[in-house]
């Protein structure tokens, strides 16, 4: 059953039945993405959360995702089709780290990417996706540290565009988008010398791709850092009728749908995030009829963390 129309309307059936709405984020199962109500990026999807009329939220998508959603509607009833679903990024620092971090820099601003836990969140002052990285760091008094986590790439990306010296950047990466290198993008950059190339900034080749605009392997207007989000929005614009594409794999299919006579290819096409793939249709098939596994925050550790969160769904589009 699972992947076929009839699941497809079983899960809209129950879902119904549960007063559920299903969200997903650009990287789930095409299956997935296309049974959900809402599809986006991480900042999309925690507006939607926090403004959600339904009584739960499904959550394909990883486990701080359903966290973040909880934090902002500590009201409702938050499922996530596998607890198990994790992310090597967020598990890149704890609270410990932060706390011992925060001490030797102790006026500095905390600025964390949403890919943290509800822990970290709760030390943090201002959360940011990569969709408005910049424009967070862009907020904070020019004068005051910035203590920017857990993603080195993202944050060398906010630097290099921000020209902030008093920036500090924790050393954590994302195993997927740092697979994705910078040989493989000369590599393809020469196979496709028409295409235009879409990057995320947690890729380790972000550097490499404003390197190869540079020496004009690229022309620099062909070369986009770009959120999942950014990315449809450039797919909708896009000049050249080949894109490159450096970020997970499960991207391709909302690109191919936004986009239909773009021919998109990935950078690397084993960048696939196994913690994504966890959610499964069966999964959420699983998920619509046991109603589980529920996400739970501590609520002191939600509230600490609120602030930062809400913070971060009002700065930047
Ligand atoms: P965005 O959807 O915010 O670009 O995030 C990418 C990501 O890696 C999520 O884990
Ligand atoms: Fe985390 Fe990377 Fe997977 Fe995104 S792709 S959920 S950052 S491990």
């Amino acid at each position: 059953l699972t992947g076929t129309p009839e699941w497809a309307n079983e899960v809209k059936r129950l879902a119904r039945e549960a007063d559920a709405t299903i969200l997903a984020h650009n990287y789930q199962l095409p299956e997935i993405q296309d049974v959900a109500d809402h599809v986006g990026d991480s900042l999309a999807l925690s507006r939607i959360a926090a403004e959600a009329t339904e009584g739960t939220i499904i959550f394909c998508g990883v486990h701080f995702m359903a966290e973040t959603a909880k934090i902002l509607s500590p009201t409702k009833t938050v499922l996530i089709p596998d607890a198990r679903a994790g992310c090597s990024l967020a598990d890149s620092i704890n609270a410990d780290d932060l706390r011992a971090w925060k001490a030797e820099f102790p006026d500095a601003v905390v600025v964390s990417y949403v890919n943290t836990t509800a822990e970290v969140k709760a030390l943090t002052d201002i959360c940011c996706t990569s969709s408005n990285a910049v424009d967070v760091v862009a907020s904070v008094d020019p004068d005051r540290d910035v203590l920017f986590l857990p993603d080195q790439f993202l944050g060398a990306h906010v630097k290099r565009i921000t020209g902030r010296k008093n920036l500090h950047i924790w050393a954590g990466e994302c195993h997927v988008h740092a697979g994705i290198n910078g040989d493989e993008l000369t590599a393809q950059a020469k196979a496709h010398p028409n295409a235009e190339l879409f990057v995320h900034p947690e890729c380790g080749c972000a550097t490499s791709a404003l390197y190869l605009a540079g020496e004009g392997a690229f022309p620099a207007d062909r070369v986009h850092i770009l959120s999942t989000g950014g990315m449809i929005d450039a797919a909708k614009v896009a000049k050249s009728k080949e894109v490159l594409v450096a970020t997970e794999i499960g991207m391709l299919h909302q690109l191919r749908k936004a986009a239909p006579g773009i021919d998109f290819q990935a950078v690397n096409d084993r960048a696939s995030c196994k913690y994504m793939k966890m959610i499964t249709p069966a999964a959420l098939l699983r998920c619509l009829i046991e109603g589980k596994d529920e996400v739970h925050v501590d609520p002191e550790t939600a509230e600490l963390a609120r602030g930062s969160v809400q913070r971060m769904i009002e700065i930047g589009t």
